[in-house]
């Protein structure tokens, strides 16, 4: 059920608390400041403070904003949106630096990911691929808590010398809890030591049956340090993103994810936003999370400035007044009026929803007098 604390009860009013807490207690309820009340009290307690009530329902205000159908003579093909997982130090970040043929692992600290890159290669296959660099599994979990689903294919790394770890298993449970299909690289082939035979039968014990031994999960023998059957890998995901027949309407306003977001001090707020329907423009109004802005430049993954940013296409969004979150998901609306409205909303909630937490309550005001 909805409720409020005194507090921003008496905020919204603009009333003293002490006098929410005295009506209270004439109708023979006692109160602290930090007590949650639910919205039928807190409405006959305005109400009699002279106020005029409106009751804003999250249906109203996020009505529309996200999930609106397409109709099917609008969509049209996209890139498939790609998430390298796997365990620490099993190359998934070398391996997308050879894919990219930049050099991302020397100018990391100690080699390990820092934040989340997105990035777009061509495919031998035609047509492109993006990348998403997770630094772990925890941002592809976060994400999945928010509702948004940004991947369509997992690569598992594997090392062929180390075979399958903890943090393998883990990525096997998150994509088949997301519905994702997995393509398997077993890396490190160069190795001396390499065994991916073994990586291929410890598969089958976390129910991946990879096609070589009858099941139907890609997988690529690959090496990111010789630059081996990396094409191959490409081509696997072309593969798979052509059964998933990936489809988005180009045309309608955008919506997508943030992938990354931080405070730079000479840009402000800079946000990874990956679009996943409609186009993306400068001079949209964007919300994510509780935070809101007009697009003031998108820059690519190769650091160019560009007007437009469709389906699949990461970019770095300039223009918000304040970073969002990483999963947050990312909107276009009408008016300056509706982002505040919508921001507002959320930013209420989020206080909240911390108010009721902090007091401790879990039960209503009903459930306490009956
Ligand atoms: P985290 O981000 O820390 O989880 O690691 P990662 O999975 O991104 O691994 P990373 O790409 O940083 O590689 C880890 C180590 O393995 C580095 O020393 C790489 O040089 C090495 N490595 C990666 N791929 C290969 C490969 O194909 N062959 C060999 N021999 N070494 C590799
Ligand atoms: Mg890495």
């Amino acid at each position: 059920p909805e409720t409020i604390t005194i507090q921003e009860l008496a905020n919204r009013m603009s009333e003293r608390g002490v006098d929410v807490i005295k009506l209270l207690m004439r109708q023979g309820q006692m109160h602290k400041i930090t007590d949650v009340i639910d919205a039928d009290t807190a409405e006959l307690i305005a109400t009699e403070m002279g106020h005029t009530v409106k009751r804003v329902a999250e249906s109203d205000v996020e009505e529309g904003l996200f999930d609106t159908p397409d109709a099917e003579e609008t969509l049209q093909p996209r890139p498939p949106v790609v998430t390298i997982m796997g365990h620490v130090d099993h190359g998934k970040t070398s391996l997308l630096d050879a894919i990219r043929r930049a050099n991302v692992v020397s100018g990391e600290a100690g080699g390990i990911t820092q934040h989340i890159g997105a990035y777009q290669v061509t495919s031998p296959l035609g047509g492109l691929v993006t990348f998403i660099d997770t630094p772990g599994h925890a941002a592809f979990t976060a994400m999945r808590a928010r509702g948004a689903k940004v991947t369509d294919i997992v690569v598992l790394v594997v090392a062929a010398d180390d075979g399958v770890m903890p943090q393998t298993i883990e990525a096997i449970s998150h994509a088949k809890a997301a519905g994702v299909p997995i393509i398997v690289a077993i890396n490190k082939i160069d190795k001396p030591d390499a065994k991916p035979e073994r990586v291929r039968t410890e598969l089958l014990q976390y129910e991946v049956q990879v096609e070589s031994l009858g099941g139907d999960t890609l997988e690529v023998e690959v090496s990111a340090k010789q630059k081996l059957n990396l094409d191959k890998l490409l081509e696997a995901i072309t593969l798979q993103a052509e059964v998933l027949d990936l489809k988005a309407d180009p045309e309608r306003a955008a919506e997508g994810t943030v992938i990354e977001a931080r405070l730079d001090r000479g840009r402000g707020p800079v946000a990874t936003v990956l679009v996943q329907r409609g186009t993306l423009s400068v001079g949209n109004i964007i919300v994510a999370g509780s935070q809101w802005g007009r697009v003031r430049a998108l820059i690519d993954d190769q650091g160019q400035n560009c007007v437009h940013a469709g389906p699949s296409f990461p970019a770095e969004v300039l223009g918000f007044n304040g970073a969002p979150e990483a999963g947050d998901r990312v909107a276009v609306v009408e008016s300056e009026a509706r982002a505040r409205e919508i921001t507002e909303y959320r930013d209420r909630q989020k206080r909240e929803q911390a108010a009721v937490r902090g007091s401790g309550a879990r039960s209503s005001l009903v459930d306490m007098m009956s």
